[in-house]
């Protein structure tokens, strides 16, 4: 584990290469595996590989979800609020979870945050009213994020352990 969390780093450049069908059931399982507060499962998750649909959903938050457009993949989050008070704990759990998993099978990956965004083109209209729209989410649902996934088109310089900051972890108390 200590090894995916080094190497893990954001990826946004993906090669045009598909992901086998092999690896997208194994993200399947992770993210029906993610823990969830009072073991609710109220986080559903939509899988997009239609070259079309990726293109819509980039465009959806052009400031920081343009990577869509070149990803062999898109997991979208999404969870009934009413079935739990800790649904963006759980889909950040969630999200967390796709994304070492995507590491695990050398698959690059990047967050693509849609709650509490909004439409770049519209300050009026959310993000999250966008993709809802592209993919017929219904409307009990909210959408928390994207996981943006792909081959990378070169892999980042993994995590700098030596430069890790000591000072924010305290032992028994904070002085
Ligand atoms: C809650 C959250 C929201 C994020 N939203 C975005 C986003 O909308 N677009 C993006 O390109 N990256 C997004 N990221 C990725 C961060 O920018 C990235 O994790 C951070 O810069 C550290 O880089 P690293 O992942 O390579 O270690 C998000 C990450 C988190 C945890």
């Amino acid at each position: 584990m200590i090894d995916l969390l080094i190497k893990r780093r954001s990826i946004r450049k993906y090669t045009d290469e598909k992901i086998e069908e092999q690896k997208v059931e194994i993200l399947k399982k992770a993210a029906l595996l993610a823990p969830t507060g009072k073991n609710k499962k109220e986080c559903e998750f939509v899988f997009v590989d239609d070259r079309e649909l990726l293109e819509k959903l980039s465009k959806a938050k052009p400031q920081g979800g343009k990577m869509l457009e070149g990803a062999a993949l898109a997991i979208v989050i999404i969870a009934d609020e009413t079935k739990s008070d800790v649904w963006i704990e759980d889909a950040s759990v969630a999200a967390t979870t796709l994304h070492y998993a995507a590491q695990d099978l050398e698959l690059g990956s990047c967050w693509v945050q849609i709650r509490n965004r909004m439409f770049d083109y519209d300050a009026e209209i959310s993000a999250e009213s966008v993709v809802k729209d592209i993919l017929n989410i219904g409307v009990d649902y909210k959408v928390h994020s994207i996981i943006s996934i792909g081959y990378p088109e070169k892999w980042r310089p993994e995590n700098d352990v030596a430069s890790l900051d000591y000072s924010k972890i305290y032992e028994n108390g904070c002085k």
